[in-house]
């Protein structure tokens, strides 16, 4: 059986549309931003960073075609995955100083890693949480202020081998391969940067939920603090367990709950339901998606044949319940459900690229040459967001086999917290691709500190101070935005108005995680003010007189509808028809 979340969206989604012809952008697009402002490098032998085995990754700030400001010191290029010799097999970075001088006064390191697997990581700096924001449908970049890097020391790695920039042949057939090549290269960095002693912080989103444990808790056990004192884990839209838990068992709970961004007929609903009731999906959240939890989940789920692991092929709702919808909504990107027509031109060419660029971009932007020069990217290499896990698997003949025979990154995600006491798993509640009670699901199926799952009902608030949300570079919701809940050292939380991409939809939510896994703050409870500017006069906190209340992300719920349709063969899992009974 295999799977990706990248080729389920590039294999499944999109394949089923037209390509509507954009109109052209402007010719500026094709040429390289005026340099301007000082040289950046001049005053980088100030930098802690800077030195002989370093300078030759250093990035010219001012350098960036179409970025019209200086993005400051940073430094990118490849490192190899073991012995500095054999450059075979290399991972690439791109690494941010922080501008916080905390950061550095704490010595204080965090990797953010994309999933996929085989997405790039710089793609989601460019579109989630780094210095330069170009997000889809938008003109140019822009500063992103809700940059990670305002907050601490920041790198985002294109791993493992085979994804993005990286260099070499994949060879990883589980997650442990993969964390043991991060290692290499990590140790390779550390040295790099003289980064010995510093606490890291790894961070990641989607397949990330897979690579942020295993990376993690390989680091604890080599009990070595001078490159691998792992502090605290954070993960978003995570995928911990297996496929299933992801989509099939939530998604007729998740049908009624956005029931209008999915407005299915009434055949329709009645098939879902029927589907949802045969296969026993409602009755399992209904039976473990409780508090506490009433036991340890078993590893074989009603919907699947106990002799093969495999599910029963009428069973697999979520594919057909996604082919619905794109039907009533041919533009839908299953990283957010309310998503619709246009589709937007983006400038990595994921969603636009598929159907090719506009003739004024055809090149996704980090493989226009000036770009590649610039970030010490391989000049020969073709850079692409997420690689097709059909053609281009990052792991051998595309299997992962923690994923394909083993519940996911479970079991791992208890040493981790047990060993950190801080670990935040996260999920935006538009999210279509991960479903967000998978998040809930895992955590009520694992055991840390002695005790299996949380005692209580998540239902505390998450909320964003105050700051100068009406300007491009800071605009994000404030308030009360989600719900959030804490016990023994995991921390979960749910972002309102956000999708899988938590750092594009919500940059706030995703900017104050980092401060509450810093430690920054005491938690997403928190009504104290962001401790970096984000303009707006710096008021921060809960207006004088008011409650906070209660959050406004709903949890579980058992509301099923069922569904019917047909879904294609192989891309998904593993083929099948639909038998249109249900
Ligand atoms: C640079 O690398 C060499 C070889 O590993 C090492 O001996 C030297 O100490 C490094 N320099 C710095 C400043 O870390
Ligand atoms: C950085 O790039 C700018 C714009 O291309 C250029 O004018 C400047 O000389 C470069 N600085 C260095 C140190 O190379
Ligand atoms: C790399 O090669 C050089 C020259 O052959 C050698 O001196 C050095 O020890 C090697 N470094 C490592 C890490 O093996
Ligand atoms: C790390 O420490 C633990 C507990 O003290 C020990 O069981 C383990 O063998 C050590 N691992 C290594 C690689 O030294
Ligand atoms: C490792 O990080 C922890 C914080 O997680 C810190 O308290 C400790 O001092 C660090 N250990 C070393 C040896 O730096
Ligand atoms: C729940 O946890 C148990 C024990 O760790 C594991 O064997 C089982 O596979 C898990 N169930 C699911 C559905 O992930
Ligand atoms: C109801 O929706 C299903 C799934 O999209 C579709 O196959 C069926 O034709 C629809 N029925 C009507 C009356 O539109
Ligand atoms: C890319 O270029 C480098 C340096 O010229 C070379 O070592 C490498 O083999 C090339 N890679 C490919 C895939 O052609
Ligand atoms: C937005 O913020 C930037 C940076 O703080 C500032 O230079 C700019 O004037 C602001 N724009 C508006 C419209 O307030
Ligand atoms: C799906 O079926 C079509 C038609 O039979 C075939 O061309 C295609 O290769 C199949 N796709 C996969 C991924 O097996």
């Amino acid at each position: 059986m295999r799977w990706s979340l990248a080729s389920l969206i590039l294999a499944l989604a999109i394949p089923a549309l037209g390509y509507h012809k954009p109109r052209p952008f402007n010719a500026r697009y094709q040429r390289h931003s005026s340099a301007r402002g000082r040289p950046a490098g001049d005053d980088l032998t100030k930098s802690p960073y800077f030195n002989e085995n370093s300078s030759g990754f250093a990035v010219n700030g001012t350098a960036l075609p179409l970025v019209d400001f200086d993005v400051g010191e940073s430094y990118a290029g490849l490192l190899p995955i073991g012995n500095m010799n054999d450059t075979s097999s290399q991972l690439y970075f791109w690494f941010f100083p922080s501008t916080n001088p905390a950061a550095q006064q704490n010595k204080e390191i965090l990797i953010y890693l994309t999933g996929g697997p085989g997405c790039s990581s710089i793609g989601e700096l460019l579109q989630q949480n780094g210095p330069i924001s170009w997000q889809p449908g938008t003109f140019l970049p822009i500063e992103n202020k809700w940059s990670w890097h305002r907050l601490t020391n920041a790198v985002w790695i294109d791993q493992p081998v085979g994804t993005g920039f990286s260099q070499g042949t994949p060879t990883a057939t589980s997650q442990e391969d993969v964390a043991r090549q991060f290692l290499g290269f990590w140790k390779n960095f550390v040295d790099t940067f003289t980064l010995q002693g510093y606490k890291v912080y790894v961070t990641g989103s989607s397949y990330g939920g897979m690579y942020a444990p295993y990376i993690s808790s390989a680091m604890l056990d080599r009990n070595d603090t001078a490159y691998f004192n792992v502090s605290g884990m954070a993960v978003w839209a995570g995928l911990y367990s297996k496929i299933p838990m992801a989509q099939d068992i939530p998604i007729a709970t998740y049908v009624d709950k956005w029931k209008e961004a999915l407005p299915f007929n009434d055949t329709f609903r009645a098939g879902i339901k029927a589907v949802d009731a045969q296969c026993g999906y409602t009755a399992y959240l209904d039976e473990f998606l409780v508090f506490p939890p009433k036991g340890v989940q078993p590893s074989i789920l009603p919907s699947e044949d106990p002799a093969t692991g495999e599910a029963h092929p009428e069973c697999q709702l979520f594919i057909g319940v996604f082919l619905a919808t794109m039907e009533l909504n041919p533009c839908l990107n299953a990283f957010d459900v309310t998503s619709h027509c246009p589709i937007l031109f983006d400038p990595i060419g994921f969603a636009a690229g598929t159907f090719t660029l506009p003739s004024a971009f055809p090149t996704p932007y980090f493989n226009l040459p000036a770009v590649k020069a610039t970030l010490n990217a391989p000049a020969n290499t073709t850079w692409t967001f997420c690689q097709d896990q059909l053609t281009h698997p990052v792991f051998v003949n595309g299997v992962d086999t923690s994923l394909n025979a083993g519940p996911g990154s479970q079991p791992v995600l208890p040493g981790v917290i047990d060993r950190t006491g801080n670990v935040i798993l996260g999920h935006g509640s538009r999210d279509f691709l991960v479903l967000p009670d998978q998040t809930l699901l895992t955590i009520q199926n694992l055991t840390w500190q002695g005790q299996l799952g949380f005692r209580a009902r998540p239902q505390e608030p998450l909320f964003i101070p105050r700051h100068d949300n009406l300007n491009v570079s800071t605009a994000a919701g404030a308030g009360v935005v989600g719900s959030s809940h804490s016990e023994r050292g995991l921390t979960w939380f749910g972002a309102a108005m956000a999708g899988h991409m938590v750092a594009q939809d919500q940059p706030a939510v995703a900017f104050r995680m980092v401060e509450v896994l810093l430690g920054r703050v005491e938690g997403f409870e928190s009504t104290a003010p962001f401790t970096v500017d984000m303009g707006g006069g710096g008021e921060g906190g809960l207006p004088a007189g008011e409650v906070l209340g209660t959050g406004t992300v709903d949890v579980g719920g058992s509301v099923g509808y069922g569904y019917t349709g047909w879904y294609g063969n192989g891309t998904g899992y593993g083929g099948g028809k639909w038998n249109g009974t249900g």
